[in-house]
């Protein structure tokens, strides 16, 4: 960055926008392998909180991926890259004062780590949506697995690309025994538990 670029303070400013919208943003953070049910069960979130009148905002890996990261693909630097930049978007999302859901596998703790170093404390949440790969392998609900076994996808997570474990995650959610649906409910709770919520008028439908 050019010595030459200064930091121009405008007069709205984060807490200007959350005030006017009743709620304490911040990054719900879904991490996990393909096919553990992070979009799922974010999207699932994602519809309480907004029928509940909570301003949100979802960010999803395989989305993203079709326009502000096209340019990238899946070696270890190109998913460093990718979590850098949803990390930026999201810290302008809650500055803008809006609830946001991160839905990526982000394999490496240390991105992970930079996002929630990007923030404040208690704006990053992290939740792992732990289910093993033998799980993941054998939903395979878009065939992905199933082509990096047989070589045709190079650098796939689990098979030729590590992916490293939240060790303490501010959610842990068991995605093999759990409908996504309970899961959500999980989510919602640690929110309303943490008063997260705690200015949104029907916060008892969640208890
Ligand atoms: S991340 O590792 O950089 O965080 P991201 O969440 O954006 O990944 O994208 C993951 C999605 O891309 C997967 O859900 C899957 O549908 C698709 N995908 C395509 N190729 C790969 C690959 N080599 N490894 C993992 N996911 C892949």
């Amino acid at each position: 960055m050019s010595e030459n670029i200064v930091w121009h303070r405008h007069s709205v400013e984060k807490n200007d926008r959350s005030v006017q919208k009743s709620q304490k943003p911040c990054v719900l953070w879904f991490t996990g392998l393909s096919g553990a049910g992070k979009s799922t069960v974010a999207s699932l979130v994602e519809s309480l909180l907004v029928a509940n009148g909570r301003h949100t905002y979802l960010l999803d890996g395989d989305n993203i991926r079709h326009g502000l990261c096209k340019d990238l693909g899946f070696t270890d630097v190109d998913r460093v890259e990718n979590i850098r930049r949803i990390g930026e978007v999201s810290k302008l999302f809650v500055d803008a004062g809006v609830i946001t859901l991160c839905a990526f596998i982000s394999p490496f703790a240390k991105d992970r780590q930079v996002v929630r170093s990007l923030l404040n404390s208690g704006e990053f949440i992290e939740i792992f949506c732990d289910a093993s790969l033998s799980e993941c392998e054998k939903r395979d609900p878009k065939g992905l697995y199933k082509k990096a076994r047989q070589g045709v996808i190079k650098n796939f997570t689990g098979i030729d690309s590590a992916y490293e474990k939240p060790i303490d995650p501010e959610v842990h959610l068991d995605c093999t025994n759990e409908t996504p649906e309970e899961l959500a409910m999980q989510v919602v709770n640690y929110l309303v538990d943490k008063q997260y919520l705690e200015q949104m008028p029907a916060v008892q439908k969640f208890a």
